[in-house]
C-alpha cells in the first residue's frame, strides 16, 4: 500500500539506535526524505548507509544534541534548507536507568527530565513554525507504557513520559486547525535482535544492564502475546501515524505497541 511518505521530508530524533534506527529506516522504505538527528555520529552514518541502500529518497545524519535548542534550531533549517520543509518530525530520543525512586538523585531527574522531555520541546517548538506555513505536518513522540501503567524502577522516567502524551494531545487541539497532527506511541519493552542495530549511545549497548535472560523470559511470558517487542514492531506504528493517506483523520491519540502490556479503553 502505497503510505504517501514518498518525497516527504522526514525528522527522526536518536535515528541511530534501536527504535529510532527501525523508524528511520522504515520511512527509508518509503522513499522518504531523511534526516537523522542523533549524538552517534558512526552509527548515525551505518543507518544513513543503510537507509540510501534501501530507498530512492535521501538520507542524511546531522549530528545534533536534542537538548539544546541552539542545535536544534540548526537541524530544522537544515531539513528545510535541503528537502523544502518539515513534512514529520519523530521525537524519539529517550533515555532511562533503571532505578528505585529512593536511589535516585535530583542530578538524575533532571538528567531525564532534560533528555526525555527537553528533547520533545524543542523539536515540537521549531518545527511547528515550517508546519504551520506550509499547513500540513505529523508529529509522532516515543512514549512509553510505564508513562499509562506505573512501572517500578522507572518512577521519573514515566511520569515525564505521562507528560509527552499530554503535551502532544495539548499540541494536536492547538495545531489541527494548520493541518498539522500530533500522536504518540507508546513502546513495551522493545528490544534488538543484532548488534547492527545498537551504536555506543544506545540504552541497549550492553543489553544485560536493563534485563538479565530470566527477567527478559518472565516480562515475554507475562504478555498477552508472549513475545517482547522488537524494533520494526513500533515503527510501523509510527510510520502508520506520519502517513496522511492512512492515519489523516487521527490526532491526539496515544497508542501502546506492547504485545498487549497496557490495554486502555
Ligand atoms: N526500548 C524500549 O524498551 C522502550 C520502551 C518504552 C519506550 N521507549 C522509548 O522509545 C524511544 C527509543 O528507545 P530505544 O530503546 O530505541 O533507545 P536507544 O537508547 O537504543 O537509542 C536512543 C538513541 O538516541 C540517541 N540520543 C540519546 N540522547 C540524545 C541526544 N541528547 N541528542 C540526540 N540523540 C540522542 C542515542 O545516541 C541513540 O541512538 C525512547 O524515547 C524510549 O524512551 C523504549
Amino acid at each position: 500500500m502505497d503510505l504517501g511518505l514518498a518525497g516527504k521530508s522526514v525528522i527522526v530524533t536518536g535515528g541511530a539506535s534501536n527504535i529510532g534506527r527501525a523508524i528511520a529506516l522504515g520511512f527509508a522504505r518509503e522513499g522518504a526524505n531523511l534526516v537523522i538527528a542523533d549524538l552517534d555520529v558512526a552509527q548515525g552514518e551505518a543507518v544513513v548507509q543503510e537507509a540510501r541502500r534501501l530507498s530512492n529518497g535521501a538520507a542524511e545524519l546531522v549530528p545534533t544534541d536534542v537538548t539544546d535548542a541552539g542545535q536544534v534550531q540548526r537541524l530544522v533549517e537544515t531539513a528545510v534548507k535541503r528537502f523544502g520543509g518539515v513534512d514529520v518530525l519523530v521525537n524519539n530520543v529517550g533515555w532511562d536507568q533503571l532505578m528505585f525512586f529512593t536511589q535516585t538523585t535530583p542530578e538524575f531527574w533532571e538528567k531525564i527530565v532534560r533528555i526525555n522531555y527537553f528533547s520533545v520541546l524543542h523539536c515540537t517548538r521549531a518545527v511547528l513554525e515550517p508546519m504551520i506555513k506550509a499547513q500540513r505536518g505529523a508529529i509522532v513522540s516515543l512514549s512509553s507504557d510505564a508513562g499509562r501503567q506505573g512501572e517500578p524502577r522507572e518512577a521519573v522516567y514515566g511520569g515525564i513520559k505521562a507528560g509527552i502524551s499530554a503535551f502532544m494531545k495539548t499540541i494536536a487541539k492547538e495545531n489541527g486547525r494548520y493541518g498539522i497532527r500530533c500522536n504518540a506511541v507508546c513502546p513495551g519493552v522493545t528490544v534488538p535482535e543484532e548488534d547492527v542495530e545498537v551504536g555506543d549511545n544506545s540504552m541497549w549497548k550492553q543489553k544485560d544492564s536493563m534485563f538479565t535472560p530470566e527477567q527478559f523470559d518472565r516480562i515475554a511470558k507475562a504478555l498477552p502475546l508472549r513475545k517482547l517487542g522488537r524494533p520494526r514492531d513500533v515503527a510501523n506504528a509510527v510510520v502508520f501515524l506520519a502517513s496522511d493517506t492512512v492515519a489523516g483523520h487521527i490526532t491526539g491519540q496515544v497508542l501502546s505497541v506492547s504485545g498487549g502490556y497496557s490495554m486502555v479503553g
